[in-house]
This record gives structure tokens, sequence and C-alpha cells, in this order.
């Protein structure tokens, strides 16, 4: 790596008692760099903020903030700003108190200290309000105090647990183009843990998706998003369908997989998997598109039952039951059902994908050891 990373976990592993809360974690950041981590309740994220601010201390591992190991640098010394929901403000004191508080520990004086924090205060769009009391505030008005409280010291880290997590929809958008820009502006690194990857989506440079105290895939959002590379990615992110089968067939870069529902081609992209090797593939919901049945594609078509039919806004959610206990969630813009009857509940419906949109998951085989040598059980 040409340029020094920001934070570098190493085979980082906690176990509380019996549990593994986290489990070899690899993991490199740049300097400036937006990450979000998601996955499922207890799958070890909290546990990974609290081991880098130093709240914890790892089993076997190492972490590395600006190139240097952390075991023996308390928590307050490793120049990290923290907003997790457990670090509660002071209530009795007012907005700007608990702002500055951080530069008063430091021993600043009283007239840069006020700058700064009316600075930071004037960032989260919160300075009219500088002279209330932290328990007269909303839930988002207190997020977004502590997080003014974490950027006025101007740490080189911030780690951010769940920060927009009590807002309502339509403040977290607003808080999340505000988050993403000052943490571009001041170009301070973030790790940022959530339950809605929608919001790691559009602010994280990258995403690291993290199950059973491991990172099944550290990417893009784009690539998280469109080559998940585990069956748990694919169904953790986005709208997928998944579909299980036995090669038939792998010629001129198409591979034919013969599964419960019929044959389907997929485009191999490099890939050409022996025949009757047990493969996964993944087609997005938003990449099925309605046909008349009996019409022209003859390729990479299903019929299913309509048993679940939603509109969110111009784009219409369903799920079709396609007998066997599977379903196939499709997605589809409003534009792309004109001249189309209106789908009901109970009707069949047929829709088509093109061989590009499959995207095959790596086997098993392949995905079994797939974090580096080196950054597994280090010690
Ligand atoms: N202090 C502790 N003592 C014992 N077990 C713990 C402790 N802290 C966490 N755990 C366990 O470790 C695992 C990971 O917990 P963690 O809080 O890191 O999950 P999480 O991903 O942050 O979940 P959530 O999304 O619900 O916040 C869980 O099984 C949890 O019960
Ligand atoms: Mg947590």
């Amino acid at each position: 790596m040409a340029m020094e990373s920001d934070v570098r976990l190493v085979g980082v592993t906690k176990r509380f008692g019996k549990v593994t809360a986290v489990d070899g974690l690899g993991l490199e950041v740049s300097r400036g760099e937006f990450v979000s981590v998601i996955g499922p309740s207890g799958c070890g994220k909290t546990t990974m903020m609290r081991l880098i601010a130093g709240l914890d201390q790892p089993d076997a591992g190492q972490i590395w903030i600006r190139g240097e190991r952390m075991e023996r640098v308390p928590p307050y010394e490793r120049n990290i700003g923290l907003v997790f929901q457990s670090f509660a403000l002071f209530p009795h004191l007012d907005v700007m108190a608990n702002v500055e508080f951080g530069l008063r520990m430091r021993g600043e004086s009283s007239q840069p200290r006020q700058e700064k924090a009316v600075r930071a205060l004037r960032a989260i769009g919160m300075e009219n309000l500088a002279r209330r009391r932290i328990e007269q505030l909303s839930g988002g008005q207190k997020q977004r105090v502590a997080l003014a409280r974490a950027l006025v010291v101007e740490p080189a880290l911030i780690l951010l647990d769940e920060p927009l997590g009590s807002l309502d929809a339509r403040l977290r958008i607003e808080m999340q183009s505000e988050l993403k820009s000052l943490q571009r502006q001041m170009g301070i690194t973030f790790i940022h843990v959530s339950h809605n990857q929608g919001e790691a989506l559009v602010m994280a440079d990258r995403i690291a998706v993290m199950n059973a105290g491991r990172f099944e895939q550290v990417a893009t959002p784009t690539e998280i998003y469109k080559e998940p590379r585990t069956r748990f990615v694919a169904e953790f992110v986005g709208r997928n369908n998944i579909f299980e089968g036995e090669v038939a067939e792998s010629r001129n870069g198409i591979v034919r997989v013969q599964t419960r529902h019929g044959v389907f081609a997929i485009e191999g992209r490099g890939r050409a998997p022996a025949e009757r090797q047990k493969i996964t593939f993944v087609v997005r919901a938003d990449s099925m598109r309605t046909v008349d049945a009996g019409g022209p594609p003859t390729e990479n078509v299903v019929s299913g039952v309509i048993k679940g039919l939603e509109y969110a806004g111009s784009v219409m959610l369903m799920v079709l039951d396609l007998g066997s206990d599977q379903e196939l969630k499709v997605e589809q813009h409003e534009s792309l059902s004109l001249g189309r009857a209106a789908p009901r509940h109970g009707a069949t419906l047929t829709v088509t994908w093109t061989a590009a949109d499959a995207h095959l998951l790596p086997t098993p085989s392949l995905t079994a050891h797939h974090m580096p040598e080196e950054e597994r059980d280090v010690r």
C-alpha cells in the first residue's frame, strides 16, 4: 500500500466468555476515508468500535492508528472523536458547554474555545440553540450536539456508532449529506456503524459487511451492491434473488445453470465453472422485466403468482411465488408497466432478465479462506 493506513486492524479478536464477539478482523482505512460497517444485530460492530477507541482490549491481533500500535495508548491519547449512543451528553450543561468540553479539557483558553464551538455548531445547524440545556432538546438534536462535540477537537479519526439512529427519515437524509460534506471538508477519517444500509450506500467510500464477528466483504458501495461476494452479503444488502443450481454447460463465456425453476444463462465474466458444479447466482430485483407470457424472450424467464405488492413512490415492489418454497423479488419502475394491466394479488406474472444481470457468487471452496493469510490469527 502506497500510503500508510490511518487505521489498521490485523487479526483483531475479542471474546466475552464463550462468545467470540469479533473474530480475526482485518481492515485498512486510508486517511480521509469514510468506511461504513453494516451487519445484523450482535455481529460485533460496537465491540470493534470499542476496541479501536481503546475502551476494551483485544484478546488477539493488533490495532494501529497512524502507524502506531495502540496496545499501550489509553483512550484519551488516541485522538479519536466518539459518537456512541452510550456516550451521554452532560444533561445539566447547555449545548455550548457540551461542545466546548473537549477543548476545555485540553486547557484551551476561552476565546478560541468559543470560536471553535460556534463553528462546530454552525456546521450542524444548531448555533441558535447554543444556550439550550441538553434535556430540552429532541433526540435528533442531541445526536447533532454529540457530533459537534466530537468534531470540535479536530480528531484524526471519528467513530460513529449508529449516530443517526433516532432521527426521523427527513432529518436523517439532511444529516447524511451534512455529515458527508463535513467529513470531506475536514478530511477526517470516519468509521461509521449503521443498521441502515441505505445510509451506508449513500455516505461511505467503502462498506464493510460484518457477520458473526467477521468481515464478509469490504468494498465500494457499488461493488457490494452489484457484486456481492457471499450469499450473506447478497441477502443482507439490497433486494436480491438467490438461485442455486448445477452447471449444465459452460461455453463461450456463458454458463447455463440447471435450477429447480429451469435453466438460466449467466455471463461468466472470466469464470468458467466445471459442468455439474454446484453454484449460486444472484439477480437483483430491479433487473427483472415483466414480459407477456408466451412472448419473445425464451431464456431466463420465470412465472410466478403475485403474493406481495407494494408501491414505494414510483417503484413497484412485488413478490412472486415460484413454487417449491422460492420467492422472487421484482422491483419495477412505474414507467415500465405503462400499457400493461396493473398487477394484482393472485395473478400470474412472467418476468425475464439478461445473462449480464445475473451474478455468479464465488463458490464456497474459493470463499472459505478469502481473507488474506497475514490478516488471520496474527499475534
Ligand atoms: N460486555 C460484554 N459482555 C458479554 N458479551 C458481550 C459484551 N459486549 C458484547 N457482547 C456480545 O458480543 C456480541 C457482539 O456484540 P456487539 O455489541 O458488538 O454487537 P453489534 O453488532 O454492535 O449489535 P447491535 O447492532 O445490536 O448494536 C454479542 O453476542 C453480544 O452479546
Ligand atoms: Mg452496537
